[in-house]
């Protein structure tokens, strides 16, 4: 077998595939049938009709989780719910038991409750959601894992959270839609980056018109990750780098474009209509691999799929336009883009914090978004700045289990909600269609099916 064939077979293994759906669907015993599960738009499909505002019963008690993935990311959310005192974690799901044993000695060591491990391997969150008294699941695991896990929280009454993306393809997005839609559960995808300081601040902004109509955006993860892809430690069993030997698109949208969605009101009165992508080669993480393991080593030798950098540049049905970056496997600093622009001004957040306001800056200048802090900043903030620090990226992680805790427990609809989740994670697959189609353009599914012309506007805090 050529190195070549070996690293194609784990691709196999590893990469999302419509397989472990199927597969999963075989191994449930809840009779989900998930392999057979109809997706939208296929013949004979029950529809339920979308709740674009959907509210639960509020909680008489403390949201009870069943957390699922305590790797890095896991990691920091079971820290910042263990200092919440509206959620307690109940049960921990890891395939490795030394992580489930973590969650729960920081627990318990932070004065709470000792959670019940599951760690049977790759489904055992099926027998935590069949078992468990719980009002929510929420996940970090490894992107394939994502739709699975939430569909059989759903199916077993939970409510569900994801880290981001939802699901890697369309079939995953339509699945978390339905199913949601079903049993009448929040399915919520964990976008920590429209919690940020500057990204609120501008929401708040952007809602006192300070831009005027607003008509073009620019985000996107700029993260040179070839150290973390490449190596043994970051991404356990090194799933990520097998996203990127086998697909050509945007793999990480979310980060950029959540706060952008939440600025342009989409699936509240607006949506993404159709995008084009274009890719550039792919060199860096032959190159890294090279240099790091030695120019026979498998890293150097892999076929890498995705382009080192991938455009994509997004219409909405209100006319906005929106160029979303990914950009993981070269040597950069790190960014997000974050650029706004309408009629009466322009707002930007990397490399370095700019604002311009009509008659409000010196002509043809830019001014230091710092300086609007304290006039603009947003309530969520405010009322967070100080709870909130020193946890993970700055805080934003902690504002956004806290927002999530505070809307399961008192019935209030989530800030991101399930047509959030597939709208947003949709980029991936309908980029590399594009990208396949010589950057053909192709339309977004309406997962609201209609309901974005009549859901009102997102509200956090009164803005
Ligand atoms: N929002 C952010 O800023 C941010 C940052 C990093 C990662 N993430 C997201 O978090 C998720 C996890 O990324 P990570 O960097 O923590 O990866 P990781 O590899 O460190 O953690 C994944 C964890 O899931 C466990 N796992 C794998 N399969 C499982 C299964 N079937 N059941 C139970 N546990 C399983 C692994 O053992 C590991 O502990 C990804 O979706 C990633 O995109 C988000």
């Amino acid at each position: 077998m050529t190195q070549e064939d070996r690293v194609g077979k784990q691709v196999e293994k590893q990469a999302c595939s419509r397989r472990d759906f199927l597969k999963f669907g075989a191994q449930t015993s809840m009779g989900l049938a998930l392999g057979g599960m109809a997706l939208s738009g296929c013949a004979g499909v029950p529809m339920t009709q979308a709740n674009t505002t959907f509210r639960s019963k509020p909680l008489g008690n403390k949201v009870r989780i069943g957390y699922v993935g305590v790797g890095s990311q896991g990691g920091g959310h079971i820290e910042n719910l263990s200092k919440i005192t509206d959620a307690e974690v109940v049960a921990v799901c890891d395939i490795r038991e030394e992580r489930t044993k973590w969650a729960q000695d920081k627990l318990v060591a932070a004065g709470r409750m000792k959670p019940t491990a599951y760690n049977k391997g790759d489904y055992d969150f099926l027998r935590m959601c069949e078992t468990e008294d719980l009002d929510l699941v929420y996940n970090a695991t490894p992107w394939r894992w994502h739709v699975p896990i939430c569909v059989a929280a759903m199916k077993n009454g939970k409510h569900a959270a994801t880290e981001v993306p939802a699901a890697p393809d369309l079939e995953g997005c339509w699945k978390l839609v339905e199913t949601a839609e079903k049993y009448q559960k929040h399915c919520v995808m964990m976008e920590n980056c429209c919690y940020d300081r500057t990204e609120l601040m501008i929401f708040n902004m952007v809602r006192q018109g300070l831009f005027g109509e607003l008509l073009h955006a620019e985000c996107g993860y700029l993260h040179d990750l070839r150290g973390y892809k490449l190596s043994e430690t970051a991404y356990q069993g090194m799933w990520r780098v097998y996203h990127s030997i086998k697909r050509n698109a945007d793999l990480y949208p979310t980060h950029g474009l959540g706060p952008v969605a939440w600025w342009l009101d989409i699936n509240r009165g607006n949506q993404f209509d159709h995008l084009v992508s274009m890719s550039c080669n792919s060199r860096g993480l032959s190159l890294y691999g090279a240099e790091k393991f030695g120019p026979d080593s498998k890293w150097a030798k892999a076929k890498y799929k995705l382009g080192d950098v991938v455009n994509t540049l997004i219409r909405t049905k209100n006319g906005q336009t929106v160029l979303v970056t990914h950009d993981t496997n070269l040597p950069r600093p790190y960014s997000r883009k974050i650029l706004l622009q309408g009629t009466e001004g322009i707002v930007r957040k990397y490399p370095e914090q700019k604002i311009h306001i009509e008659g409000t800056s010196p002509a043809h200048s830019w001014e230091k978004v710092k300086d609007y802090y304290e006039k603009y900043d947003h309530p969520l903030w405010k009322a967070m700045q100080d709870k909130s620090e020193g946890a993970g990226h700055g805080g934003m992680d902690f504002i956004e289990d806290y927002r999530l805790v505070e809307c399961i427990k008192e019935g209030k609809p989530t800030d991101m909600n399930v047509y959030d989740a597939a709208a947003w994670s949709a980029v991936t697959p309908l980029s590399e269609k594009s990208i396949a189609k010589k950057s053909g353009s192709v339309d977004f599914p309406d997962f609201t099916r209609g309901k974005w012309k009549t859901t009102p506007r997102l509200e956090i805090m009164g803005v």
